[in-house]
């Protein structure tokens, strides 16, 4: 069984895909980490994250491990993510890594859920499942920030929300791979739910195809 999950920062996608996992026995892979690495691994040796040699050079030495640093999870990660990820090559060098862990999910899952931009367009077009989770931009703007705060990270409100809408431009319009649903995707806004009702809702939706 595969979950592809797609949708824009602070959409939720996160919260809901490791819930889905638990609940089905599936592995779950958070896909933004990728890119967050090879960004993360690029600013560890001061290369230009925007320079697409350096970058499909360093997204094909990623690893597994890469993927378990802490930092990953801050907000100037994410901007340089969203600048490599642009980049076809770099695209191009981690499909299969992420079409591995679908078709042979670690830990002896019985399938899993996958989470990023661009799963059920590209990564696993053949998904079982396919969710498009989004929620207005302010109400995302207002996630991150509380995430932040929660994490005892210092931010501003209106920093975040500018930030957020670059990114979901700068992902929504590159040409390789942009943020847009599937056509076979269920369309999940969160803008008024809680975690447990967008659980709710995807568990629903599954059940109804099944
Ligand atoms: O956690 P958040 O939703 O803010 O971001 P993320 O999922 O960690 O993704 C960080 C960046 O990686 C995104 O802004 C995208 O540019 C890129 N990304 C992508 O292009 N394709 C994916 N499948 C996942 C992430």
């Amino acid at each position: 069984m595969i979950i592809a999950i797609d949708g824009p920062a602070a959409a939720g996608k996160g919260t809901l895909g490791r819930r889905l996992a638990e609940h089905f026995g599936l592995a779950y892979l958070d896909t933004g980490l990728i890119y967050r690495a090879i960004a993360s691994k690029m600013s560890q040796r001061d290369l230009d994250p925007a320079d697409p040699e350096a970058a499909a050079a360093v997204a094909r030495t990623l690893s597994a491990e890469d993927l378990e640093d802490p930092a990953l999870r801050g907000d100037e990660a994410a901007q340089a993510a969203s600048q490599v990820a642009a980049i076809p090559d770099v695209r191009a060098a981690v499909l299969d890594f992420q079409r591995d862990f679908a078709a042979h999910p670690p830990g002896g899952a019985r399938g899993a859920v996958l989470d990023g931009r661009d799963i059920g367009t590209v990564v696993c077009p053949g998904a079982d499942h396919k969710l498009f989770v989004t929620a207005d931009l302010e109400a995302r703007a207002t996630r991150r920030f509380q995430e932040l705060r929660e994490r005892g990270v210092e931010s501003i409100y209106a920093r975040v929300l500018e930030d957020m809408a670059e990114r979901d431009a700068r992902d929504s319009q590159r040409e390789v791979a942009p943020l847009v649903p599937a056509i076979d995707a269920f369309m999940l806004d969160t803008t008024e739910l809680e975690a447990d009702a967008a659980f709710a809702a995807a568990l629903k939706f599954i059940a109804s195809r099944c």
